[in-house]
């Protein structure tokens, strides 16, 4: 692989800048974000008000504890339109994400918004070796997710040449890669897993293709999968971290000389680390829910906005903001069994472990009686076979994990393909 650091001259300065200056621009920036949001937002501020806290009682980062959560339903109960600080005409764009139930969770943004967007996708971009005069694929889903237009921006804001592909149509993908020769692409690992497939299917060498990066999120995936891409396509897998409640891709990224986590651009975004149960803040290093504030948004100012996402807090490596380790998983997508907590991501690595298997996966629980029943459904690699490998992926998890798991092998193609984010879990529970 190619050695892609940036030059430190290509960097903005605040991303080798001191804490201290980091710090004084964030608690500056923090002030106005809270004043924003409690003086345009009639939801902010009766918030705050039930609360007992005003934006003038935060005199150090530390007090944003004082301030209420806010929460997916929070954006529901304001749909469409509730959040925004600024009225309508001052709208430039809005995204929305699905959701698995009912309206979705809509989030605007004014042009300053678009354009300092556009900056962080590109300060990622840049971050993962990717440089102006780059071919850059998109094969992120352009629409209401923000995922294809946060790339476009990007990647264009960078110098770059943008070949907006979105999801699907995968042979095409493999085709338009061997033709048009980008140097990156930029797609949800489980997509990139599916082009690796088709071009085996086309008897095409991956290791062969132009590809020098990959900028892969929108979904858990792990140090594992990062292997297995790398050595598949002999390219960079680096790791783009963001949601639409807080931007969209681009609030995080990795760097491609260190590959150790995800630099967290702390000149726009305030990171907190809590725990899920009580709430309480907990110091740099531990576990928790990630909790996000944002600290230029102008169109919707989301303040201490939990993400559901479990992580940790680690300090700047390559840069000096600091880094958020890979997200394990959603708390939405924990999967407890008789008393183990598993995340789909445990299962992505077992299952990587073991030769002979595909990295496709699909988790499936039922019910049992009382008790919960989790099945992994797994295929063998292209070409193939399928014995012993039941029996190794079980132990595999047993062993690494702690539970049982009943391992259905399929055919080849026989476990869902994702065409964007993948589904790993199908949920056959009764309800409570
Ligand atoms: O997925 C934004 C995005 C697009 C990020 C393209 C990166 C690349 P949402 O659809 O709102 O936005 O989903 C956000 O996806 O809370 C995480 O649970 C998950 N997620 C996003 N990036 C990562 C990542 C986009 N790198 C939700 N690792 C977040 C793990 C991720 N999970």
């Amino acid at each position: 692989m190619k050695d892609l650091t940036p030059d430190r001259a290509s960097l903005d300065p605040i991303e080798f800048a001191s804490r201290d200056e980091i710090e004084a621009l964030q608690l500056e920036r923090l002030r106005r974000s809270l004043a924003r949001a409690y003086e345009k937002v009639p939801h902010y501020k009766a918030k705050f008000d039930d609360a007992g806290v005003h934006p003038d009682d935060l005199k150090s980062l530390a007090d944003l504890s004082k301030f209420p959560f806010t929460v997916k339903d929070d954006l529901r109960q304001n749909y469409p339109f509730g959040l925004f600080a600024e009225p309508m005409e001052n709208i430039a764009r809005v995204h929305a994400s699905s959701g698995t139930t009912g309206k979705p969770t809509v989030v605007g943004y004014t042009a300053g918004d678009v354009d300092r967007w556009a900056e962080l996708v590109a300060r990622s971009m840049r971050a993962s070796g990717t440089r102006p005069g780059s071919l850059v694929h998109v094969a992120y889903g352009y629409g209401l997710f923000t995922g294809g237009l946060g790339a476009h921006y990007g990647a264009e804001k960078l110098g770059c040449t943008v070949v907006p592909v979105s999801g699907g149509m995968t042979p095409r993908q493999v085709t338009l890669i061997e033709d048009f020769k980008p140097q990156t692409i930029m797609v949800t690992p489980s997509y990139m897993l599916n082009i690796l497939e088709e071009y085996k299917r086309q008897g095409l060498d991956p290791r062969g293709s132009s590809l020098e990066v990959g900028i892969f999120g929108a979904e858990p995936w792990t140090n594992a999968m990062r292997r297995e891409v790398e050595e598949a396509f002999d390219m960079h897998a680096v790791d783009i971290y963001g949601l639409s409640e807080v931007m969209g891709p681009g609030v995080a990224n990795e760097c491609v000389e260190t590959k150790d986590g995800l630099h967290i651009w702390e000149d726009h975004f305030l990171p907190e680390i809590i725990d899920p149960e009580t709430g309480e803040v907990l110091p740099d290093g531990e576990m928790g829910e990630l909790v996000f504030t944002t600290l230029t948004k102008e169109a919707m100012p989301i303040i201490r906005y939990r993400t559901r996402d479990l992580t940790r807090l680690l300090p700047g490596t390559a840069r000096t903001m600091r880094r958020m380790e890979k997200v394990t998983g959603r708390s939405d997508d924990m999967i407890i069994l008789r008393g183990v907590n598993v995340f789909p991501t445990q299962i992505e690595e077992c299952l990587l472990a073991v030769p002979g298997l595909a990295p496709h996966f699909q988790i499936v629980l039922s019910r049992d009686g009382v008790m919960d029943h989790m099945a992994v459904h797994c295929e063998p690699v292209q070409g193939g076979s399928s014995r012993g490998l039941a029996e190794a992926l079980g132990k595999r998890i047993k062993d690494v994990v702690g539970v049982s798991a009943e391992i259905v092998v399929a055919d080849e193609g026989g476990v869902e393909r994702s065409q964007g984010k993948a589904r790993r879990v199908v949920d056959n529970r009764p309800r409570e």
